[in-house]
């Protein structure tokens, strides 16, 4: 999604602007530009393609603007309405070229909205709906522009994070959300705004976050919050958790790359002071559950999409086979759409490493609507979704940059393990059983490790296959939701069709796709349900489709007859999707880097999906 950056104080706005928006590049984007206010007048310079471009424009710009200010507004842009060019690149100008604007959202009604100005004589020059916001707050505009932003805002349907100004009001910038994320890092003499803590972390970690329909003035000297019908709003002040460091790449090629050997540590991060080795179960204080709470759950829904749903589905097994509570999970888009039952018996658990996905949200509000206990398992501290949850669980694991979630996925895994060791244990589990749980959680991140070790061994079986247009990843139990995320992690980084498929579910249908060329990645650990898996996975290699034999530690045998072999820990049936996944982690990796592809910015695809 689009990336959003404003700076308001003493120094050089350009540079800052232009390391804020590289600092972001990993959401995802296809054009980008910056505007600078300087001695009453506005610069721009923007363009399609990458921040690197970008960066050598400003530098050859002739613009004193570019060059000489102290506030300004920048912006990736990952094109919703109208193709990614410069003239759609943000920030937008109004006709006059006092106003700039950046957005972040969509302005459903954009086009009666431009028809209403051009009936005024006030044409847009671009394909966007964002334009025809900065004409209409032009339009709206007399003499102050929080209210002309108020006014123009009043009149739209749709999601926005904005950042706006005017060279008329030298020093103020005006910004305001519903629906897109934006935060506000105060600095000494200055003010950062953004749609991401990624650009802020290297400035200050004080922040403040903005809620839907808050607007706020914002100087080098700090910040006036209000609704938009300018009643004061009071929003707390935040310390952000991160350090610039982890959100750089360092020595890594890619920040996946980096990201899933954190996972180690993130993993101990996620589980550190939650495990009760005593009582054999888990403390997570975040879920504001009393011992009462947990044993009126009558059923818990787990909603979320992409990999944090894959997650979900792990969880939803655990809590059934440990807690003996019904458990289901959805992606997020269908539970807010389909009118959902849901009772205030109902646990909710919405799953989101950024905490802002658009659809996941929008669930959240359904199921709190509906009078249901929702929390959060988010990953962004103070993100949208753990805010207007209330409570939840935050997963520690660091910043995640890459596109392709990594080390969020094996934390949410772990998480919603000790979720339902927590549930299990409000109810029939003993506590023996318990505590041997905590052991095994407690062992992942080794467990983690050991797989990590093979990234040479799975780099050279990746070779194999790079050049293949076409694989089907096959598991059971715990494992099929970790084949359907081992072939979202294959297809979205090196584009290869990729399919997770539950093992039996092959010889109803997709099996009349197999070819020799079509790899079959086949989840053999040691698990119930293996023997079965393991007749599929030779089915497959009669009719001469290759296959990868992901098997437990001191169980190779089984791997025989199969074209390659990947060995991963031997551990309960709970635990094994954390160390599995992570080699086929590895495995999309390598295959993607065979491939050249963009492995930390897929083409199309955004970090964080905030519209729907
Ligand atoms: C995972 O690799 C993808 N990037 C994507 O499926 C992601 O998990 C999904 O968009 C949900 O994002 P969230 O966890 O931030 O809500």
């Amino acid at each position: 999604m689009c990336g959003i950056v404003g700076y308001v104080g003493k120094r050089n706005a350009s540079e800052i602007l232009v390391d804020g928006l590289r600092r972001m590049e990993y959401r995802g984007y296809d054009s980008a530009g910056v505007a600078c206010l300087y001695n009453g007048h506005i610069g721009v310079v923007k363009n399609a393609g990458k921040i690197k471009a970008l960066r050598e424009k400003v530098d050859a710009s002739q613009l004193v603007e570019i060059h000489q200010a102290t506030m300004g507004i920048g912006h990736t842009r990952w094109a919703t309405h109208g193709a990614p060019n410069e003239v759609n690149a943000h920030p937008h100008l109004d006709a006059s070229g006092h106003f700039a604007m950046v957005h972040n959202g969509i302005i459903e009604n954009y086009k009666e909205i431009k028809a209403g100005l051009s009936r005024h004589g006030i044409e847009c020059v671009s394909e966007t709906d964002s334009e025809a916001l900065i004409q209409l707050i032009a339009y709206c505009y007399t003499d102050n522009l929080e209210r002309a932003v108020s006014e123009a805002l009043k009149k739209v349907k749709g999601t926005y994070g904005i950042v706006v100004m005017t060279d008329r009001e030298p020093g103020k910038l005006v910004t305001a959300r519903c629906g897109s994320p934006i935060v506000i890092g105060l600095g000494a003499d200055e003010t950062v705004i953004a749609s991401d803590a990624a650009a802020i972390i290297p400035h200050t970690r004080d922040a403040m976050y903005l809620e839907d329909y808050d607007m706020a003035v914002v100087t080098g000297d700090g910040v006036q919050m209000f609704d938009l019908q300018h009643s004061p709003v009071n929003r707390e002040i935040t310390e952000m958790d991160w350090d610039a460091g982890s959100a750089e790449k360092g020595t890594h090629a890619h920040f996946m790359l980096k990201e899933m050997f954190e996972q180690p540590d993130a993993i101990r991060n996620a589980i550190r002071g939650r495990l009760d080795f005593d009582m054999g179960t888990s403390i997570l204080s975040g879920l504001d559950l009393s011992p009462r709470d947990v044993a009126q759950i009558g059923r818990v829904l787990v909603v979320g999409c992409g990999t944090s749903m894959n997650a979900g589905m792990v969880g939803e097994y655990a809590i059934e086979e440990m807690a003996g509570i019904p458990a289901e999970v959805e992606q997020a888009a269908e539970f807010r759409y389909r009118n959902p039952i849901v009772t205030p018996h109902d646990l909710v658990v919405a799953i989101s490493q950024s905490g802002e996905t658009a659809d996941t949200l929008a669930a959240v509000r359904e199921a709190k609507h509906k009078g249901a206990v929702v929390a959060g398992l988010c990953n962004v501290v103070g993100s949208t979704i753990a805010r207007e949850t209330g409570r939840g669980v935050y997963l520690h694991a660091g910043p995640e940059i890459g596109v392709a979630s990594t080390k969020a996925f094996t934390c949410q895994v772990a998480v919603m393990l000790m979720m339902a060791l927590k549930l299990a244990r409000g109810r029939r589990m003993p506590r023996h059983q318990g505590e041997e749980l905590c052991q095994w959680i407690a062992r992942l991140p080794e467990l983690v490790e050991k797989v990590l070790l093979q990234n040479d061994a799975i780099k050279g079986i990746s070779k194999k296959y790079a050049d293949k247009e076409n694989a089907f990843f096959i598991g059971r139990g715990y494992l099929y939701p970790v084949a359907l995320e081992g072939a979202l992690k294959l297809k979205e980084i090196s584009y290869i069709h990729a399919e997770g498929y539950h093992a039996a579910e092959l010889k109803h249908g997709p099996i009349a796709l197999l070819q020799e060329n079509t790899p079959i990645i086949a989840l053999l650990n040691n698990i119930p349900g293996k023997e079965k898996t393991l007749g599929n996975a030779e089915e497959c290699k009669a009719r001469k489709a290759p296959v990868i034999a992901v098997v437990s530690e001191g169980d190779e045998a089984t791997a025989e007859g199969f074209d390659d072999m990947i060995v991963v820990p031997d551990c309960p049936p709970c635990i094994a999707p954390i160390p599995t996944v992570v080699a086929l982690q590895l495995l999309a990796y390598h295959i993607a880097a065979a491939r050249g592809c963009e492995i930390d910015q897929p083409r199309n695809l955004a970090k964080s999906v905030t519209v729907e």
